[in-house]
């Protein structure tokens, strides 16, 4: 299928202020440098967006077991995501590129910028990269993150939460959200979270439990990756 320059499914919609992030999070320094200073701009995708190559044709997809097995299981609550993709209408996304990244459970990421002094679990994997299946969703076996402080701040503690970043068609398009899980103290009183206004908007980003019997208890989520439910932007 060919999309034309103007096709308004492709126009970016005006952003609600009430259901996403306000960007840049007070007593949160970083987020200045990573939010645009000036109002963005909307441009319409054209043929060279809607033509090239997808953005995910080049990534390689990974396993969807961040926890390892046996001798060599990540220390930590096991728990299974089962996060679903769907568009505006509630309809499911198959085939959307997933990426997933999330602390271990002493809240140290496996990146070299974390400072927290916190130690690394070698059996446990913090990243994932995953294509929804036929209905949109995907799986991730993986440990319940920790909460961990944030740097530079006076006894700021983000609460246990999983990064999730969805590409869309073209490169201009992507969601960068974050998924938090219920029941947690901490989420009343994040700075990045409180950043959505609204409510009922704060709450979607909240995992809902499932109980069931098994090894790993199951946290269910939906991404929504655009629309006036759209899952808020939060880096
Ligand atoms: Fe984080």
């Amino acid at each position: 299928m060919v999309y034309g320059v103007n096709d308004m499914a492709y126009v970016i919609p005006a952003r609600d202020p009430r259901t996403q992030s306000s960007g840049v999070v007070a007593g949160y320094a970083q987020t200045a440098q990573r939010w645009p200073a000036r109002p963005l701009a909307r441009r319409a995708h054209g043929a060279s967006e809607l033509t090239g190559p997808q953005p995910w044709s080049g990534l390689q997809t990974t396993g969807a077991d961040l926890a390892g097995h046996g001798a060599r299981r990540a220390l930590g609550q096991l728990i299974d995501v089962r996060v679903s993709i769907v568009d505006e209408d509630g309809a499911p996304l198959p085939g959307a590129m997933v990426e997933i990244w999330h602390c271990n459970a002493a809240g140290k990421y496996i990146h070299p910028n974390d400072a927290n002094d916190a130690p690394a679990d070698p059996n446990f994997y913090g990243a994932a990269r995953l294509a929804a299946d036929a209905a949109g969703r995907i799986a991730l076996r993986t440990i319940k993150p920790a909460a961990y402080p944030v740097p530079d701040t006076d006894g700021w503690w983000r609460p246990p939460h999983i990064h999730f970043s969805v590409w869309g068609r073209v490169w201009l398009s992507r969601l960068v959200t974050q998924m938090f899980f219920p029941g947690e103290p901490l989420n009343a009183l994040d700075p990045i979270l409180n950043a959505v206004p609204d409510a009922a908007a704060r709450e979607r980003c909240i995992a809902r439990f499932l109980p069931q019997a098994g090894n790993a208890l199951v946290f269910e989520h939906q991404l929504v990756v655009r629309g006036r439910t759209a899952s808020p932007e939060m880096r």
